[in-house]
């Protein structure tokens, strides 16, 4: 089945109003493949202002983490009511660094999800293994771990609420992007998890996005694999080279 392509842009905590403005001026005026489904993920602080300058109907704001309890006595945090009140519809969820630097474990990334999805925001969840664990041999293994905490928490139409990104930890920030090979072997690993421990329709329609230094050079070539669904994106995503990134599946 066709599944429609997926572009995400993580700006991480990187950004100005003024710098942000200058991004999604650029969006807004640039010509985007209308099959193109785009999300731009700024800091929190500036959700509102991304959203209030958008003026693209296929590019949406999202969040890059939301906590996973109603609200209350939670200092720092983002609820999903509050995203939802700022006309939010997208979070990242289990991004590496902040599994590392956080300690965001399976289970936690898994509620999350979860509690999001329940709320009414669609989850980009991402996950990919350490280079010990890749050196070690152990790719499918994490990922498939990883897999089984989001599946023992998610069920039924949830899923359409899921888009997948998987990110080599390895790759992210250092320029060392995947080869089309070593991307392709995990995203067909993953759809094959999905079919065999979740459904045929799941492992049919969820998006498998890759991340890990994309760019508007090495993008073209990795958009051509038949497992490879979109993109999320670091640090190009704050360059105008995004806009070849989303265009990179025409
Ligand atoms: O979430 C996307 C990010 O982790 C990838 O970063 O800078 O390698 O594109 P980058």
């Amino acid at each position: 089945m066709a599944r429609k392509f997926f572009v995400g842009g993580n700006f991480k905590m990187n950004g100005t109003k003024e710098s942000i403005k200058s991004i999604v001026k650029g969006l807004n005026e640039a010509q985007l493949d209308s099959n193109v489904e785009v999300v731009i993920a700024p800091p929190a602080l500036f959700l509102q202002l991304a959203s209030s300058e958008l003026k693209k109907d296929n590019v949406a704001v999202s969040a890059q983490n939301v906590y996973d309890k109603p609200n209350g006595a939670y200092t720092g945090e983002i609820s999903v009511a509050q995203l939802k009140d700022s006309d939010i519809h997208w979070t990242i969820l289990g991004h590496s660094e902040r599994r590392t630097l956080l300690g965001e474990t399976d289970e936690v990334v898994a509620s999350k999800t979860k509690f999001a999805i329940d709320g009414g925001v669609s989850v980009i969840w991402c996950c990919g293994e350490s280079l010990e664990e890749r050196e070690g041999g152990n790719t499918i293994s994490v990922i498939e771990r990883q897999l089984a905490a989001l599946a023992a928490k998610v069920s039924g139409d949830d899923w359409k609420k899921i888009v997948i990104a998987y990110e080599p930890i390895w790759a992210i920030g250092t320029g060392k992007v995947a080869t089309v090979q070593q991307a392709q072997e995990v995203h067909e690993a993953i759809r094959k998890w999905l079919r065999a421990n979740v459904s045929e329709a799941v492992a049919d329609e969820t998006r498998i996005l890759y991340g890990g230094s994309v760019n508007g050079k090495n993008c073209k070539d990795l958009a051509k694999e038949k497992d490879i669904d979109g993109f999320l994106v670091g640090g190009a995503s704050l360059k105008p080279e995004f806009i070849d990134i989303v265009n990179s599946n025409l």
